[in-house]
């Protein structure tokens, strides 16, 4: 550097940074019980991993910082109460380190959508973390703390398809034989997943609730990649309290209806509807109609099952 005598001889080793991309999430079965004393509702919530994906790079830095690109990133909060940075603290806490690094998120799942972004984002900090500081935890430690950040959080680090019970956390993989196209009809502005449980009890009443177990005739189209099947069989309890606070979901719902989806439900807590095609080609179709029917701000195609969190090779690597 001839303009600093003084400075150091200049290294033009990469930064060292890790990216870790992680996919969305649709629910294709969300059965809710009667609410837990703790506040949380027993599931039994199939995850499936569907194509979209936020990348998450992690730095070093002089302290935790966090920053967001893409669409809706006003809404996320870039202070340590951001998920991401959560994750980040309660790994380095776990392994007696100073949690400084600067987490840049560039998202592409749909903010406060319904599809576990902000889990997703969690997951990836996670992982990128362990990678960069080299803590080499364990997949069971990886996935307890996942746990802890939020009931999505364990489902995004190994996505596929899984069978989450408790609050949605304890997981059992689940085998899928096919490809399922999907599209999505994001909303302006989230849904608060607290709210919409909250009024999911609300219009339940004083019914009594049965416990949730997964659907047989589900995992099976699941497992046999049937897509007919798969379509008959997707429920979400959660659905008719994101139709309660946001009404015109029903239009876009009926608009991916007529413009021939297979199914139409609302993705977890919503307000992002999920369409299930019969093809890509059907789906590619699907979302030109979506986005000029006037009831969503855009659709996106996907296909499921996608791969849970990896580690993206830097360009040295690659
Ligand atoms: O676990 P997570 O932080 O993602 O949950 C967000 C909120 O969603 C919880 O505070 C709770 O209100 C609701 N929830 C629930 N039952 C679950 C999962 C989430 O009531 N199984």
């Amino acid at each position: 550097d001839a303009a600093r005598p003084n400075a150091p001889p200049a290294r033009r080793t990469v930064s060292r940074s890790v990216t870790v991309r992680v996919p969305a999430k649709v629910n294709v079965q969300l059965a809710v019980g009667g609410p837990r004393p703790d506040g949380f509702h027993d599931l039994a919530n199939v995850f499936l991993a569907v194509g979209l994906y936020d990348e998450v790079t992690v730095t070093p830095a002089d302290t935790l910082r966090v920053t967001a690109s893409g669409p809706g990133t006003d809404q996320i909060p870039l202070d340590a109460t951001n998920l991401a940075a959560r994750a980040a603290i309660a790994l380095a806490e776990r392994h007696g380190l100073a949690p400084d690094v600067h987490i840049h998120i560039i998202k592409d799942i749909p903010v406060a959508g319904g599809m576990a972004g902000g889990s997703a984002d969690a997951a990836a900090a996670l992982l990128a973390c362990d990678t960069l500081w080299g803590t080499g935890a364990s997949q069971p430690e990886l996935l307890a703390l996942c746990a802890e950040l939020g009931s999505d959080v364990p489902f995004s680090l190994i996505g596929g398809a899984a069978l989450g019970q408790g609050r949605g956390e304890l997981l059992t993989p689940v085998p899928v034989g096919g490809t399922f196209h999907w599209v999505f009809a994001v909303a302006d502005g989230g849904l608060s997943t607290p709210a919409v449980y909250r009024e999911c009890d609300r219009l339940r009443g004083a019914a009594v609730i049965a416990a949730p177990e997964p659907a047989p005739v589900l995992l099976d189209a699941l497992r046999t990649g049937d897509t007919t099947a798969l379509a008959a069989a997707l429920t979400n309890d959660l659905q008719p309290a994101a139709l309660s606070l946001r009404p015109s979901l029903r239009e876009t719902l009926d608009a991916g209806t007529h413009a021939g989806a297979l199914a139409a439900l609302v993705s977890g807590s919503g307000p992002t509807c999920a369409f299930l095609a019969k093809d890509a080609a059907s789906a590619a179709a699907l979302t030109t109609a979506l986005l000029t029917s006037g009831t969503c701000r855009t659709a996106r195609a996907a296909a499921a099952p996608a791969q849970g969190a990896v580690v993206v090779p830097t360009p040295a690597e690659a």
